[in-house]
């Protein structure tokens, strides 16, 4: 059985992200999808912890040996509870690379029977990710075929309500 994790703040999921759990999904026999609650990031996530992972449960039903659940720990942690020994992490254009390099060898250092490995984005993702959706939205543009629609209505109605 092999098991891996995908990790991520997911604020919100993007279908760049959802790409990338299908593809992972795909390879590995257990997909487990992690959503940090990141409260320290910038000004705190936009969606609750339980929203974001109501999103992708939402988005990814259609696949069945993927499950999502939230976490606030090291990320090795859960991988050692959730018996996975590979974190997958979508990779898009070289601006990643150094923030995911990083990442992935504190995380080697933490736990080195865990490894780190890396799906390309395709094209058609390469520039898209949460806060570039955020910032879109806020101003009032189109976010529609960025991510999955309950999102993008969910998007307008939160930034309606001036959060
Ligand atoms: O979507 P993001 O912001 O790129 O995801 C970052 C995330 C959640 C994968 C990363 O912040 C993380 O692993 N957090 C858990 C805490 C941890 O293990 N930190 C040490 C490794 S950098």
């Amino acid at each position: 059985m092999k098991r891996a994790i995908c990790p991520g703040t997911f604020d919100p999921v993007t279908n760049g992200h959802l790409d990338i759990i299908e593809r992972a999904a795909a390879i590995f026999d257990e997909l487990v999808v992690g959503v940090a609650l990141s409260p320290d990031k910038g000004r705190g996530p936009l969606f609750t912890v339980e929203e974001r992972v109501g999103f992708i449960r939402d988005a990814a039903a259609h696949l069945h040996n993927v499950s999502v659940r939230p976490f606030d720990s090291l990320l090795v942690d859960l991988a050692r509870e959730s018996d996975a020994r590979v974190i997958i992490k979508g990779l898009r254009a070289v601006t990643d690379f150094e923030r995911e390099f990083q990442m992935a060898q504190l995380n080697y250092r933490l736990d080195d029977d865990i490894e780190t490995m890396f799906i390309m984005s395709i094209p058609e993702y390469m520039y898209l990710s949460s806060s570039a959706v955020k910032e879109i939205a806020a101003f009032g543009g189109n976010v529609r075929g960025l991510v999955p629609d309950q999102v993008s209505d969910q998007l307008q109605e939160r930034l309606r309500q001036g959060r």
